[in-house]
């Protein structure tokens, strides 16, 4: 294959361009050009051929499904996200910083699928046999159907491969193994483009499982070209907070389940456990008091709610510009519910500096959460609190009515397992007579605020 020359290539979109561009004149992005070899059209086409399969397209009522399509991995947190189980012949990306324990989570699958009876090939690229040994032996994993293989070049995995033919084969990782149809060096763009390329035609040609780790940038994304979360089928985050033990599987993509999906896992001396209940991690360091600046709400990770604390600080600002400090939740969505609450309740923080914080580390995402920040920077500023055994549900419009959530009856029935014995609910949700919680439905920011404030007790801290 001969090289012609390079080429400059975003990593955010696919824009080529014969030289470096600061900024991207397609997506905009800035920094985001990478130097890549440039091939003759000559040896693309050779390189492709190799792939030309001859089978005819079937129909599709004549297509016979084998029986056994989902793998469990006895991972209860890990076969939810995924969807119900590891599906036959898919690609999985499991991505995640440095140390959170992607090589843990994969080795435990192994290990898991080993005791069910699948044979397993462990592809290190980043660390020796050795020391994946030691790490096995931590996490109590011995067995025979479990193989480790420490190698970077492609082709020669491609060849252990086909002669071990396991059922499954982790990659760790897709940005430490090279193809030498790729002049580049690993962790490119165009070897990282390559890589996944073969190891998806393994998968899809052997019906073989393939998951890949793959590194996250510093700015949080999947290091490499965006195409490789196009081209697997599933794509999952591993998050956490790294001054905490815990640490969260999220779906971003599955082409076989639900996204947003979330699983809990705590890391202990022997490798990951599930964690069964959540809400007792984000709740259990919770004042028993009502606390101004801070309300529950019932926020829906996927197919499971969950409850979760938010917090909220308002002080004065000595400076002109106050600032707007959060965590785990979005900064323009808490701007939004700041102007409303000051158009439609009259709270004015714009000489105030507002912090508001998701405790326990994890990151709100759905608009559900709305009412809830609103209460806590609401009762935070007007030194009041809400009932500790009431939850927060809804979404505030601009003119600050409640709109309607989805999953209410789950929702509720988190809350009552839970231990509360009141809800704040939008108005147009209908709750299923079996419900025992006691329900106050809200059409308006100012009537939620009425309904669940009350004045700071006088044990309470403020
Ligand atoms: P690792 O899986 O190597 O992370 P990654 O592959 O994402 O870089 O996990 C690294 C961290 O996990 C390391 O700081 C040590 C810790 N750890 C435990 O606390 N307990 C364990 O049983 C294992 C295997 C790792
Ligand atoms: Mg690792």
């Amino acid at each position: 294959m001969a090289k012609v020359k390079s080429k400059w290539v975003c990593l955010e979109c696919g824009y080529e361009s014969a030289g470096y561009l600061g900024k991207c004149p397609e997506c905009g992005s800035w920094g985001s050009f990478t130097e890549e070899a440039q091939f003759s059209a000559k040896g693309v086409n050779a390189a492709q051929n190799e792939f030309i399969n001859r089978e005819k397209p079937e129909c599709l009522n004549n297509i016979q499904l084998g029986e056994e399509i989902r793998v469990s991995t006895n991972i209860s947190e890990f076969d939810r996200i995924l969807g119900g189980g590891l599906v036959l012949g898919s690609l999985v990306l499991v991505a995640g910083d440095p140390g959170i324990g992607k090589s843990t989570i994969l080795l435990q699958t192994g290990g898991e699928l080993c005791r069910t009876g699948k044979r397993v090939l462990y592809i290190s690229a980043e660390e020796s046999s050795s020391q994946i040994k030691l790490r096995a032996d931590r996490l109590g994993i011995n067995s025979d159907n479990l193989y480790i293989y420490p190698q970077t070049c492609m082709e020669s995995i491609k060849a252990q491969i086909e002669e071990l033919a396991p059922d499954v084969v982790i990659a760790d990782s897709i940005q430490a193994v090279y193809s030498q149809a790729v002049p580049s060096s690993a962790g490119t763009v165009s070897q990282i483009r390559e890589c996944c390329n073969l190891l998806m035609h393994i998968a899809k040609t052997k019906n073989i499982t393939v998951l890949v780790i793959g590194h996250v940038t510093k700015e949080g994304s999947i290091a490499g070209p965006k195409i490789l979360e196009h081209m697997v089928d599933t794509v999952i985050y591993f998050e956490g907070d790294k001054y905490k033990s815990y640490r969260m599987l999220r779906s971003m993509k599955n082409r076989f389940g639900n996204t947003s999906e979330v699983g809990i896992f705590e890391m202990h001396s022997d490798g990951l456990r599930e964690v069964k209940n959540p809400n007792e991690l984000f709740l259990n360091e919770r004042s028993q008091d009502a606390i101004p600046g801070s309300a529950i709400v019932v926020s829906n990770e996927g197919t499971r709610p969950l409850l979760v604390e938010i917090q909220a600080l308002v002080g004065t600002t000595p400076y002109p510009a106050p600032r707007r400090v959060c965590n785990g939740v979005d900064t323009s969505r808490v701007h939004q519910i700041l102007a409303v609450l000051e158009k439609r309740i009259g709270l004015n923080l714009s000489k105030q500096d507002v912090y508001v914080n998701v405790m326990g580390g994890i990151d709100v995402t759905e608009p559900a959460a709305d009412l809830g920040i609103a209460l806590a920077i609401a009762t935070c500023a007007r030194d009041v609190v809400v009932d500790s055994q009431t939850v927060i549900i809804g979404e505030i419009g601009l003119s600050g009515e409640i709109h309607p959530v989805n999953n209410i009856e789950k929702r509720l029935n988190e809350a009552i397992s839970s231990g509360f014995k009141k809800a704040i609910i939008p108005y147009s949700n209908n709750v299923p007579s079996g419900v025992k919680i006691e329900v106050i439905k809200v059409q308006r920011l100012f009537d939620a605020i009425s309904a669940c404030v009350c004045p700071a007790s006088a044990g309470a801290e403020g």
